[in-house]
């Protein structure tokens, strides 16, 4: 069952969403040379705690997972598409981090995720991350009544074949509400035009993740959990939590 949200809904929804975005901003402004997943996903978590708000991450076991996620952030670092546990692994000059956070506040849920270099970028990574970022904003432009939700999904997956890069067809984005992952599954790309009708109060994280090495295939660590590039390329992955409304896409996750 999809469940639409009603404007209250969406104003509870919102500041769930304004705590991952600062929760973010920070793992960001935090993540440099020599910081250490670990450190990251403790300051996520004593943001997370100080704001009054869940993790829908810690201890979560969807189908796909033999193990409980045992922590509140997901750090997947250079061939790590999504799903990374943070260690104590320590970040290196080039790094490619994708830190993707969710809040749960009075049982409503925000999800969403950046990728960043830290230290000196290889251009190639800074390409592969903003062609990410570009897919995300053209699927968030279609979230308006009366589109479909390949709408959505098609520009997201025409910008990613067109780079060259991969894409994972088992992942992609999900409806957010009481529960992290709801219905729709959103996959990131297919045909404009098909699926269901976009209404206001709909609330789906979007959330292409491109791989750089152009192949479509991936592999589970030995941890369970982190999902990898099978040809060891770099993977970049960015997400919102958007809402269809009257006036066009609202994004919930903003800063
Ligand atoms: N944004 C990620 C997703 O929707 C969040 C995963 S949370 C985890 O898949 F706990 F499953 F890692
Ligand atoms: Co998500």
């Amino acid at each position: 069952m999809i469940e639409l949200k009603t404007e209250g809904e969406l104003a509870v929804l919102r500041e769930a969403g304004r705590v991952v975005a600062k929760v973010l901003q920070a793992v960001r402004a935090q993540a440099r040379v020599g910081t250490s997943l670990l450190e990251l996903d403790e300051l996520a978590a004593d943001m997370l705690s100080a704001a009054g708000a869940k993790s829908p991450f810690l201890h979560y076991q969807p189908g796909f997972a033999t193990t409980p996620y045992p922590a509140v952030l997901c750090t997947s670092v250079n061939d790590a598409v999504v799903h990374g546990i943070p260690t104590d692994y320590r970040l290196a000059d080039g790094d490619l981090l994708s830190a993707d956070f969710g809040a749960g506040l009075d049982g409503w849920h925000g999800d969403a995720a950046i990728s960043f270099v830290v230290g000196e970028a290889d251009p190639a990574d800074l390409e592969l991350i903003a062609t990410t970022e570009r897919a995300l904003a053209a699927g968030i432009e279609q979230m308006r009544p009366g589109n479909r939700l390949g709408d959505v999904s098609h520009p997201i997956g025409v910008i990613g074949r067109r780079a060259g890069y991969g894409l994972l067809a088992d992942y992609g984005g999900h409806g957010v509400g009481r529960a992290m992952h709801e219905a729709p599954h959103l996959p990131n790309e297919g045909p404009a035009g098909k699926g269901m009708r976009l209404r206001p109060g709909l609330v789906i994280a979007i959330e292409p993740m491109f791989l750089a090495g152009g192949r479509d295939d991936y592999r589970t660590a030995a941890d369970g959990w982190t999902l990898l590039t099978s040809d060891g390329s770099r993977a970049a992955h960015v997400e919102h939590t958007v809402a269809v409304t009257e006036d066009g896409p609202r994004i919930l996750t903003a800063l």
